[in-house]
């Protein structure tokens, strides 16, 4: 169940590798409980933690996304794939704090299949374009 952080999910970009990795590991304290008993309690502690991290780690990328000029339809299908999750996460919380453990298992799902994808494609798309514009070779 874990996420092991490997090599390919790195961009290259210090701000973003090293959000994406307490990101990861935000997901995999959650895993942490998902089958114990309170897993509730927890539940509701981890994701408060994910929506205050996500607040900073979306923020930071939003600027990063400006200041390198990426295009505006790449701006804002990427901030677009930010606020889904956010209001994933936010529906998700509002359920937990009234006790739906089923939301729980639900989210473990969401949460990997997320974080993955974008790591893997929006992180790296813009990487990628952040390299080229920066003629940095790797
Ligand atoms: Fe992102």
């Amino acid at each position: 169940m874990i996420i092991r952080w490997k090599y390919i999910y790195e961009t290259g970009i210090f701000v973003i590798d090293y959000r994406n990795k307490k990101l990861v590991s935000l997901i995999n304290e959650f895993y942490k409980y998902i089958f114990t008993e309170d897993i509730i309690d927890h539940a509701e502690r981890i994701v408060n933690k994910m929506i205050i991290e996500l607040i900073t780690h979306f923020s930071v990328e939003k600027k990063l996304l400006k200041d390198y000029n990426y295009t505006p339809e790449s701006i804002d299908k990427h901030i677009e794939e930010h606020d889904y999750f956010i209001e994933k996460l936010e529906n998700a919380l509002k359920r937990i704090e009234s006790g739906d453990i089923i939301v729980c298992y639900k989210l473990a799902d969401f949460l990997r299949s997320w974080i993955v994808k974008h790591m893997l494609g929006s992180d790296k798309e813009f990487a990628s374009f952040v390299k080229k514009a920066n003629r940095i070779t790797v």
